[in-house]
């Protein structure tokens, strides 16, 4: 969307896979300080997000909708001037149906309302999502969001959030700054697994300003550290937005050093904004390669299986020219190449190098 955001994928923070419908100011508010405190700012990371639940079941008297003031008794307003003033931005959630999936008040019918309060209240993004839609065309209910959005003169980064119904990945550049590809991501290898699949095709649709969303991060919700690195490498291999879905302000210094792993965030935040593509795929053993703006090639040697395997690849077939330097993105180590670039692979583990050279 040309609205002069998400140049490369947005990165933040969002509630829902950690806390479902447990919303609330004092979250978003410790949230935000914790990412202030452990690096994840410093790394990039800037939206806090209320999901779902933040809201009363009934607008007030003029139409507008109400903040449920038992979980944020200052209001979105207060909950945004206080993650402002630590330099972060604030996100909110609505629905483009009569209902959000919990239930409360949607925003079909009330567009220029909603979205006039998100921007009285100080909101930076606004994650837009499908259910109770009556029928109505995903294409048309997101659009009148967005010029919605667009009349208010605020910058509110929008995205879509229709689980890649209407083929989104077709239209949602003109719509939103990104769309979810798929349905909802749990914690577990096999979700993570099935969602990448499903993202990993539609490389040609993303570049600056609108992203494939391949859903919310589950790093530090029960996958292993392995399983979590393989996440954050295929999520910044495929520039989608990096939106961390865990306890921060509990989370373990393991999770936090993965979420800040500023070398593999710089080949998701890569100002080229190519979304990285399957070279080959077999057995269970694939190879991405993602170009980036210098010319180096982000590589991820990716072991679907249960057993340790080496993968194998080629500087040629990810694009460069024979010799090369390579750079470990988790382990800091270098090495040069006459042209194999093959590892061992950990089972539902990744290897991810940094290529440079001709
Ligand atoms: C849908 C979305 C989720 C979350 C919930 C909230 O399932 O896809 O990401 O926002 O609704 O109810």
């Amino acid at each position: 969307l040309g609205n002069g955001l998400a140049k490369t994928p947005q990165m933040g923070f969002n509630d829902w896979n950690a806390y479902g419908c447990n919303v609330s100011e004092a979250l978003i508010k410790s949230t935000a300080q914790a990412m202030h405190g452990n690096g994840m700012q410093a790394a990039g990371y800037q939206y806090v997000n209320i999901d779902d639940c933040w809201l009363t079941h009934n607008r007030d008297g003029n139409g507008n909708l109400v903040p449920d003031r038992a979980k944020f008794p200052d209001g979105i307003a207060g909950t945004a001037s206080y993650v402002h003033s630590l330099g972060l931005k604030i996100g909110i959630y609505e629905d483009a149906g009569t209902a959000t999936c919990a239930g409360y008040p949607g925003s079909l019918g009330h567009e220029r309302q909603d979205a006039n309060t998100f921007a009285s209240w100080g909101v930076d993004y606004l994650k837009y999502d499908n259910c109770n839609n009556t029928g109505v065309s995903a294409r048309s209910r997101y659009t009148a969001m967005r010029d919605a959005l667009a009349a208010t003169g605020r910058q509110i980064l929008f995205s879509l959030c229709n689980w890649g119904q209407e083929n989104v990945w077709t239209w949602g550049a003109g719509v939103g700054n990104s769309w979810r590809t798929t349905g909802d991501i749990s914690p577990s290898f096999s979700s993570m697994l099935g969602i990448f699949h499903a993202n990993v095709r539609l490389a040609s649709y993303a570049g600056p300003g609108g992203w494939n969303d391949p859903d919310m991060l589950e790093i530090g919700n029960g996958m292993s550290t392995t399983e979590d690195r393989a996440e954050f490498s295929l999520w910044a291999e495929m520039a989608a937005p990096l939106i961390a879905g865990t306890n921060i302000a509990g989370a373990s210094s393991s999770t936090v050093s993965i979420l800040s792993n500023k070398a593999v965030i710089a080949v998701d935040q890569d100002p080229l904004g190519k979304q990285g593509t399957m070279v080959s795929s077999s057995g269970g053993h694939d190879v991405l390669a993602k170009p980036l703006t210098n010319g180096d090639v982000a590589v991820v040697l990716f072991n679907e299986t249960g057993s340790t395997a080496t993968i194998s690849t080629t500087t040629a077939a990810i694009g460069k020219a024979g010799a090369a330097n390579l750079v470990n993105l988790w382990s800091g180590a270098t090495s040069t190449t006459t042209g194999a670039i093959s590892a061992s692979v950990p089972a539902h583990g990744v290897v991810m190098y940094r290529v440079s050279g001709r």
